[in-house]
């Protein structure tokens, strides 16, 4: 899986699959239940970190040309899950169309945008979704609105469904005008995080009214290694995986910060980033 994901980490996954379209995803989606096969969708893998033992399920990526289709319709966008978000985020901005500007810097496809709810201080993504498709685990194909998804802090209740496309409301507005706050977000990320090195972003969820950035830099750590992979001196949320790095490397980093961020503050930090594992299956007796 290293050659699909930022971390550019991971082992082998079993099954690779790119499907055409939704029935083609369908039809695999059933199929891999029947054979008790677990199912991930891989955005642009940029929040996350496969283990050096790989997953031994099926990968899907919806990279096709009909999950990557963009409709403007009158002040709404309909965008598919396989949509690169940074880029869709920018060409809205340069339409005069405001509301995804505080997704510059953020690397996500539409699918894992709202899978995890991807933002920032300044706003997230659920905030400008109307409706989204999804494939049901049962092989159904849905429209759920905004309050069937249970947006919060880098979440949803997508659960076991597979997002297909994503209608959003955006609003019109001086294109000039829009597209430089775009810049100036991407400009103020650029300076603060390591953004040109191999990482997942920011790896720890912030614990409630607290920066998890600040507390682990507060305790020290800054710099920390674990084999190849340390934690930024640039920003302290972020673990940057240098060449040679494994994921062993990684997840031993991530239980020191937490140890640390646990004895020094008493605080319990959360991973943000999604973790696979092999996830093998228990023997029947
Ligand atoms: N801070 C430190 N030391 C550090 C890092 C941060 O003291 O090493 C302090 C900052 O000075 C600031 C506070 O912590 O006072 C918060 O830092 P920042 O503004 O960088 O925001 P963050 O909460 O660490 C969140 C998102 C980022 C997103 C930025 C946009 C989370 C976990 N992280 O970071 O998202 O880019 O806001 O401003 O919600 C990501 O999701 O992968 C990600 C990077």
């Amino acid at each position: 899986m290293s050659r699909w994901t930022w971390y550019r980490l991971g082992g082998r996954a079993r099954y690779l699959f790119r499907p055409r379209d939704a029935e083609q995803l369908a039809l695999l989606t059933v199929r891999a239940r029947h054979e008790n096969l677990p199912v991930k969708v891989l955005g642009c893998g940029a929040n996350v970190l496969v283990s050096d033992d790989g997953f031994d399920g099926v990968v899907v990526r919806l990279d096709g040309p009909a999950f990557r289709r963009v409709e403007h319709q009158e002040g709404r966008v309909c965008a598919g899950a396989g949509v690169d978000l940074m880029p869709f985020s920018r060409d809205c901005s340069e339409r005069g169309l405001s509301g995804l500007e505080f997704m510059a810097g953020i690397p996500a496809s539409i699918g894992g945008a709202i899978r995890m709810n991807a933002g920032g201080p300044q706003g997230e993504f659920g905030d400008v979704v109307c409706e989204v498709k999804v494939l049901t685990p049962d092989g159904a194909i849905e429209d759920w609105p905004k309050q069937r998804l249970g947006f919060g802090y880098r979440k949803s209740e997508i659960g076991d469904a597979i997002v297909l496309s994503a209608t959003l409301e955006l609003v019109e507005a001086d294109p000039q005008r829009v597209t430089k706050v775009y810049e100036d977000f991407f400009e103020q990320k650029r300076s603060s995080q390591p953004m040109g090195q191999q990482s997942a972003g920011c790896v720890f969820k912030n614990p409630p009214g607290q920066s998890a950035g600040a507390l682990i830099d507060r305790a020290g750590l800054k710099g920390t290694r674990c084999g190849e992979a340390y934690v930024s001196p640039q920003h302290a949320n972020f673990i940057v995986a240098d060449p040679g790095a494994t994921a062993s490397d990684v997840l031993g980093l991530i239980d020191k910060v937490r140890d640390r961020v646990r004895d020094v503050f008493d605080v319990e930090l959360d991973v943000e980033i999604d973790i696979w594992r092999p996830q093998r299956k228990a023997s029947l007796v």
